[in-house]
This record gives C-alpha cells, structure tokens and sequence, in this order.
C-alpha cells in the first residue's frame, strides 16, 4: 500500500469520526460503513485503533453514533468545559496535561456550588434535614463509583484523598499486620512514585523488601519475568494500569491471574487508566483498585479504594478517628465494617458529590467513544510527530493510552515546555515523577502531552506546528 493511499484511508477515518454524534444512536449503515473504515486501518497496520479493538471485547463496544447535523460533537463536549475557552499568552488554551490533572464541565462546577448553596452539612452524625441530605448525597456519589468500575456493592468503594493515599492506606494497613522479614512486594518497573514510596517505607517498618517486573524495549511489563520472581516469600503485588510517563496498557488481568494462582493479592493503580477506558473491577478480579478523581473531570482531594469485601475485611483500619468506630471505651474500640472502618474523621464530602457528577458526566459520553475517539487522536499524533526530524518517541508499546512522552534533539524538555506554553499549549515536562522508567530509557526529563477527549485534532496540528518550528 502506498503512503499515499494509506493517508487516505487514515484521513477518512478521522474526517468520519469528526463528523459523528456520539449522542445519537447509530444506524446500522454508519456501523457497517465505521467498521469497514476501521477494518482497512488495520489492514495497512494503523496499530494504536486496532489495538484499542482489540484489547476490548468488540462484541461490547456499543453502536458507533451518526451525525445528527453535520456539526463536530467535540465542539459540544468543550463548551461544557469553561476552561478551555481562556486564552493564555494571547492564545488559545491547549490543554494537553489531563495527565497531570483534567479540566472541569460544569456538570461538576455546578454540583459543588450547590451543594454548598443548598446541602451543605456533616454527614450521617446530625439529626437534620441538611445532615441527612449531605448523607444521601455523598452514599450516592460512593454509589455511582461502585457501578461506574462494576463493583458488587457501594461497600467496597472507601473514599480517599487520591490514588496515593489508596496506595498508602493498603500499604501501611496490609504491611503492618501481615508482613515480616524476608517478605516480598512485586511493583513494576513502569510504577509512579506514588506506587513506590509507600512499599519502601513499609520495608523498612517490616524488613520485607521490593522485587521490580522489567520491562522490555517498548516499555511494557515482561510477563514472564514476573512469573519468575514469584516465589514463597511473595506476599503483595502492587501494579499501574497504565504508566502515567509512557502510556502503556499494562496487562493486568493476566498479572491478577498469575498472581492469583499463587494465592497473591494485587493491588491496582487505575490512576491513569481510569478516564480512558472503562475499568471491570470483576472482570480483572483484582483484590485493590485506586483511583484519583481529579484525573477523571472531578474535583481534586478526593479518590477512591475499591477492595473485595474479604480484601476489605482482612485489613485493619488505617487510621483512627471519629466516624470508623463503632464503640469506645478507654479499654477497647470496636471499629465499623468498611468502608466507614477507613474513613477516620470529617471527608472531603463535597468533592466526593462531585466526583459522582464527574462519573455520571463521562458515564453520558460513554467510555468506549472516549477510548475510540483517544486512539485516533494518539495515532495521529504518533504519526504527525514521528515525521519531525529529531524526535524520539518514548514507550512505544502496542497497546497505549493516550500519553506521549518524548524528547527532540538539540532541545532541553523546559525548552520545548516554554515554547508550547508561548503558544497556549499546557504541556508537563520533567520525571512525571516515575524516575525509574525514565532511567530505564536514559532520560532523566522527558516532553509529555496526555491527550482528553476534549482536546481536537486541529490542537495537535498546532502542537506539531510549534515542535516543527523550533529554531536555536
Ligand atoms: N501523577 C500525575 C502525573 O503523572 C501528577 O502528572
């Protein structure tokens, strides 16, 4: 095939999905006519999108939507995000650092003034109206975080500040009760700090020590080198979804699955797969799954820690405080069941309210449209960049989520970081605080852009624009 007709065929792709609403259900024609698209961009080896398929079941990905009018169904989506129309240095704002954190709809905006406006209160303590409504309010919201990942029950969500204080509390709670000296932990070598730090500062309490997966050229983990380091000392495997520096989809149904098999629990870092694709607690059968909300159109400060109800159970309570007990005495205290067992003190309840209208916002758009539409966005980015002399594209696994994190020759990353910022474009630069993976590639700074579902293609172009033009 020609670059020519592979252009082609990839433009037609992308010019097709622009036109679509994925508000409307579809008509069996558009479906045919999609998948006859996306069956020719596997064929010339467009392999982010096929990869997307593929990793999903394609039986469960919902009907592809059609035009209502001819009109870009991005476009609707930004308007609901107030920020995105700011200019920052006379331009507009291109916000490619949803790694970092998202931006806000107003879906979310509005729910958190008027809870303060109309429902604020403590919660499940007080014998009034606006107690009881607070309460409602945030079970709801822990409701909807249960269903969003497919949890059996609102039981098995504890709210948290954020992924880290997820990976703390399982950290401190499971590494104080059940290891010793000589244990072992199994992280990977793609993991954020925040899913490194907490197990170094539980060997030290304990003597066990950490074991690393390796991961190979393309930066995803080797699945066979973890089967190795498996042995009878193995007590925990904590491990990221998706490396927040290079993208890769980790394989984590197969880590549970192995890990399982040798009766190990495993914890999942969901931080940066969370808004991305949709996540089947069942499914993957993992004992812990952490996520951030403020990397999924929610406010920041408040998180999740789904645990299986016998995962839960097994751990002891964190930290101690009001609101986990279920009786004090100066002898004894009888905590509650989870999730009040882990949710010492006062909550961040009104973040929490807004998480459940993030979920329910990016529920409306539907997870496998944002995972679709993030593919393309990433393949054309990939391709565009890939183009520019000089760049070299860090984590190039197959299956990828919308991150790309590369270097340019000639350029430091704060170089190219000010650049995109004179241009509006919100870019990180630096170790993404995951040092390891980046050594492992020889870097110690890296350019990131983490693509939403918001952003355009016309925002890459720019992008691309402002990288292809550097000049010393
Ligand atoms: N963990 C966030 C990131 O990767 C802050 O940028």
């Amino acid at each position: 095939m020609s670059t020519h007709e592979q252009k082609e065929i990839e433009s037609k792709i992308l010019g097709y999905f622009l036109d679509l609403d994925i508000h409307e259900p579809v008509t069996p024609n558009v479906v045919s006519k999609y998948d006859e698209a996306v069956f020719d961009t596997f064929q010339s080896g467009f392999s982010f999108l096929s990869d997307i398929r593929r990793l999903y079941d394609e039986e469960k990905l919902p009907p592809l939507v059609k035009p209502k009018q001819p009109q870009n169904a991005i476009s609707r989506y930004r308007e609901d995000f107030p920020i995105l129309s700011r200019k920052i240095n006379g331009k507009n704002l291109i916000w490619f650092d949803n790694g970092a954190t998202t931006q806000k709809p107003k879906a979310v905006i509005d729910r958190l003034v008027y809870f303060y406006e109309n429902e604020n209160s403590n919660i499940h303590r007080g014998a009034h109206d606006l107690a009881a409504k607070a309460t409602d309010a945030y079970e709801e919201a822990r409701q909807i975080t249960a269903s969003f990942i497919n949890a059996p029950s609102s039981e098995n969500i504890v709210f948290v500040r954020g992924a880290t204080e997820g990976i703390n509390l399982v950290a401190n709670a499971f590494g104080c009760r059940y290891l010793k000296s000589g244990d072992e932990i199994i992280i990977s070598h793609l993991e954020h700090h925040a899913n490194i730090v907490p197990w170094q500062l539980v060997c030290e309490k304990t003597g066990a020590r950490l074991r690393v997966i390796p991961v190979d050229e393309s930066g995803q983990i080797i699945l066979p080198e973890f089967e190795k380091l498996i042995n009878s000392r193995t007590k925990f495997v904590s491990i990221t979804h998706v490396s927040n520096a290079l993208g890769t989809i980790v394989p984590v149904k197969e880590v549970v699955r192995i890990a399982h098999a040798h009766g190990i629990r495993v914890l999942i870092d969901a931080a940066q797969s969370i808004s991305h694709f949709s996540i089947d607690v069942a499914d993957i059968d993992a004992d812990f799954l952490v996520f951030s909300g403020h990397k999924i159109y929610a406010p920041t400060g408040i998180g999740a820690l789904y645990g299986k109800e016998d995962a839960l159970k097994i751990l002891p309570p964190y930290q101690g405080g009001g609101n986990m007990i279920a009786d004090v005495t100066f002898e004894k205290t009888i905590y509650q069941d989870a999730p009040a067992k882990f949710e010492a003190g006062t909550g961040n309840i009104a973040d929490a309210v807004g998480l459940g209208a993030a979920l329910k916002y990016v529920r409306g758009i539907g997870l496998e449209n944002i995972a679709r539409y993030e593919s393309q966005l990433l393949s054309y980015t990939v391709s565009e960049l890939s183009k520019i002399e000089g760049v070299r594209i860090i984590g190039t696994a197959l299956q990828k989520a919308s991150v790309l994190s590369f270097t340019l020759d000639g350029f430091t990353t704060d170089e190219i970081g000010k650049a995109l910022n004179q241009r509006g474009i919100a870019v990180r630069t630096g170790h993404h605080c995951a040092q390891p993976i980046l050594r492992r590639f020889g870097l110690e700074s890296v350019v990131r852009a983490t693509l939403a579902f918001y952003n355009t293609f016309d925002e890459i172009d720019e992008f691309i624009s402002v990288i292809s033009n550097l000049k010393r």
